[in-house]
């Protein structure tokens, strides 16, 4: 039975810990810690008296009593400040000639977002690309042979592709750059080959005629088969940003067309360049000067350059070096490996590198965005294949910020924005993990506090050897003794069962419950009819105490104990009974000859005829007219002899006999409904039936004839047995003088014979 009590708490307790403490606000015992919640949407009071929780949850707000003022309650909201794009106005600016330096194809810039943990905040962002945007495409080629027939392309379609950009932006420019090999052994013997690592042809220009003599001059074709400096040359293309004429804001394509792989970081040391690539760009007139001081860069070098510098990467490597080319594009943010085809598609490919700049957006998050930070947005733009724009519209991004917890940074400035365009939305976000009231010094020995602790959002934080709500408890009973006389067990984790408050090492119950411990629900007694404790008494230490005359277990049973008097005896339940609810329960004793039932516990097989007695007097004095002591109240009725035998009537009969002989006849029954007694007295008196003469004198008479048949039966018998004997005597008799006397001989055994008339023999 103990251990059955000790697995039902640890269950209780179970229960207590992982659903009170984990979807309830009453948990937290701080302000910050209450607001920041995020499982439910808590308040805290910050009144300086209060009884009850002082976390609670919204709902419980509207539902239960809440003893809190209403300028006392802190609820943190959350806010989003935003300058709301006016998308017809002049928000979105392209460049028409050149670059505008107030370009908008991203809005919005800025947002401040002030929310506590656990809420969702809704935003807006806005993406269209604007017309006549500056793109630039450098063409980055190796210098080897089958590089020909891909200038020779160029050379041919140069034109028609500028045509066909045009068709989508005003604003193009070319620019042409090779790259070779480090020029020292063992990679390159530069007194056989052309050899160099970089060498820029054309910066970026417009003037589209000039590409297409530069790429007739380039003297492509030298027999140098290994050109693996592309690394090399991809960082000079990107670090000389003003040499090589890239434009702020532009979106920056860069085509490296090869048929060899390449070198990458400590490659150099072979040559004996062995200094880390430093990232910078080391032009000398225009021709990469450093190539044999800096190693070649590494590949997470070329990625922070081409994120730095939103520069988008296409490498265009023939088929059976695709793997490696694969692998480098997959490595740097923004970059895309195509099949370089024998027949050339140099033409589609750089067609394509420009419409996916611009038809395909994709989103990137600062890569230092915190953990608890959770951004979804609709349509995904940070995965490029679900977020397509439309020519000429405006891509709406749905985005849902939600702080999951306050673990992370508390003012965080976060940005998003298009993984190619210098444009972000920079987000300052402010998560609530403190209250107001716990900002700033505490007041120490506030008069809150009894003077004797800190106070802080309405809680006192007490000096030691205080205790109390208001530290308002001291000496020996305070501290933890003291507190832990709040709960009935250690192992409880909160005082007072969590239903008040600990004060002074008592607990002060919060209403509707009750106990040393507040371990009473008043509001969990029985209920009968919906009521508590049938509404006839109060809830209190888990029993209900009943008002007067109410008893039982839920009070539902009357005490009083009038239906139970027998209105015969005046006594209750006969004194055979015990009154239980209003009623009479009989006694059941088996040794009694006596066996009592009835409403009164007065029927029995003897008790009939003692009612009648009871009743005699009373029935005599209204027969009579005279008056007698009333001992009881009775519904008296004289009826003639017809009417007392009707079916209608009911109750036992009775007699009372008088002096001539003759009967008073009534009848009496109790009525539950009135709860009174019955009588019946028939209004003519009965006289006994008259004694009938024949009947003695047939019992006479038959008892004679009785004697006289006896005394016949008697005589035959001795007569019979007297000749038995006789004829006994003479049969031994004749037996001795030799006579035969067991044959009769006069007599002849009867023969029969039986014939069928019908029967002709
Ligand atoms: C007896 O009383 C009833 C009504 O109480 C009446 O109808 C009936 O006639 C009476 N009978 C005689 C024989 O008087
Ligand atoms: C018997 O006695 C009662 C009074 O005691 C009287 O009313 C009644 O008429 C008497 N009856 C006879 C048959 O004498």
């Amino acid at each position: 039975m103990k251990s059955l009590v000790i697995v039902i708490a640890i269950l209780i307790e179970m229960c207590v810990v992982t659903v009170y403490c984990k979807q309830s606000c009453g948990s937290h015992a701080s302000c910050g810690a209450c607001t920041s919640f995020t499982e439910d949407t808590c308040v805290w009071c910050s009144q300086a008296v209060m009884t009850g929780r002082r976390c609670v949850s919204l709902a419980e707000i509207s539902s239960h009593k809440f003893d809190c003022q209403e300028k006392h309650r802190i609820y943190p909201t959350t806010e989003v400040k935003v300058s709301r794009p006016d998308l017809n106005s002049n928000d979105f600016r392209g460049g028409e000639d050149g670059i505008k330096k107030d370009a908008v194809q991203f809005v919005p810039h800025n947002l401040d977002i002030t929310t506590r943990p656990g809420t969702v905040v809704n935003f807006d962002m806005y993406y269209k690309p604007a017309k006549d945007f500056p793109i630039d495409v450098y063409y980055l080629m190796d210098h080897s042979f089958t590089m020909i027939q891909h200038t020779a392309t160029l050379q041919q379609e140069g034109k028609n592709l500028y045509n066909e950009l045009k068709s989508f932006t005003n604003n193009v420019r070319f620019g042409i750059g090779s790259f070779v090999e480090k020029p020292a052994l063992p990679y390159a013997d530069p007194h056989r080959h052309v050899a160099y690592s970089f060498r820029n042809h054309l910066s970026l220009t417009d003037e589209i005629e000039q590409f297409v003599k530069v790429l007739k001059d380039v003297p492509f074709g030298a027999n140098y088969e290994d050109p693996e400096a592309g690394l090399d040359a991809l960082m000079q293309v990107m670090a000389c940003e003003p040499e090589l004429n890239w434009r702020k804001g532009a979106r920056r394509i860069i085509v490296l067309c090869t048929d060899g792989t390449y070198h990458s970081a400590g490659d150099g040391k072979m040559v004996g360049a062995d200094l880390t690539n430093d990232m910078k760009c080391h032009l000398k007139g225009n021709s990469y000067d450093a190539e044999l001081t800096f190693d070649y860069p590494s590949v997470s070098q070329i990625n922070k350059v081409a994120t730095d510098g939103k520069f988008i990467i296409i490498f265009a490597a023939v088929e059976n070096i695709h793997e490696d080319y694969i692998a480098l594009a997959n490595a740097i943010h923004g970059a895309k490996y195509v099949e370089l085809k024998r027949k050339s598609n140099i033409i589609e490919i750089i067609r394509n590198a420009y419409l996916e700049s611009t038809r395909v957006m994709k989103l990137s998050l600062d890569p230092n965005w915190p953990l608890n930070v959770k951004l979804s947005l609709n349509p995904d733009c940070l995965k490029t294949e679900d977020c397509k724009v439309v020519h000429n519209q405006i891509l709406q991004i749905q985005a849902n910020l939600t702080v999951s917890s306050c673990d992370g940074p508390r003012k965080p400035v976060l940005k998003i924005g298009p993984a190619n365009l210098m444009e972000s939305l920079s987000i300052k976000l402010n998560v609530l993990c403190e209250c107001d009231c716990e900002k700033g010094p505490q007041k120490n020995n506030s008069k809150e506090c009894s003077s004797n602790g800190s106070y802080q959002c309405g809680v006192c934080k007490c000096n030691e050897g205080r205790s109390g709500s208001s530290c308002q408890c001291s000496g020996e009973n305070a501290g933890i003794s003291e507190s832990h006389k709040c709960k009935a067990n250690e192992t409880d984790l909160h005082f007072c069962s969590s239903h008040g408050t600990c004060n002074c090492g008592k607990c002060d119950c919060n209403d509707d419950f009750s106990g040393n411990f507040c371990e009473f629900d008043d509001k969990s007694c029985v209920r009968v009819n919906n009521q508590l404790c049938g509404g006839h008494g109060r809830c209190h230490l888990g029993k209900c105490h009943c008002t007067q005359n109410w008893e039982g277990d839920d009070c539902s049973c009357s005490a009083e104990v009038s239906g139970c008097i027998n209105p015969y005896t005046n006594n209750i339940c006969s004194g055979k009974g015990k009154c239980v609810c209003g009623e009479c329960v009989c006694e059941k004793e088996s040794k009694q000859k006596e066996s009592h039932g009835g409403a009164f516990c007065d029927s029995c097989e003897e008790c009939s005829e003692r009612r009648c007695q009871e009743l005699e007097t009373q029935v005599h004095c209204t027969y009579y007219h005279t008056t007698c002591n009333k001992d009881y109240d009775a519904v008296v009725d004289v009826v003639n002899r017809t009417e007392i035998n009707s079916k209608q009537r009911q109750g036992e009969w009775c007699k009372k006999t008088l002096e001539n002989g003759t009967w008073i006849v009534f009848r009496h029954y109790y009525d539950h409904t009135d709860r009174k007694i019955h009588v019946i007295i028939q209004d003519q008196l009965e006289a006994p039936p008259k004694a009938d003469i024949w009947v003695p004198v047939g019992i006479a008479l038959g008892t004679v004839l009785l004697i006289g048949l006896l005394t016949v039966i008697i005589w035959k018998i001795l007569v019979d047995y007297y000749d038995a004997k006789e004829y006994e005597k003479f049969a031994r008799e004749a037996q001795d003088a030799g006579y035969e006397i067991t044959k009769n001989p006069f007599y002849i055994q009867p023969g029969t014979q039986f014939s069928n008339p019908a029967f002709q023999q």
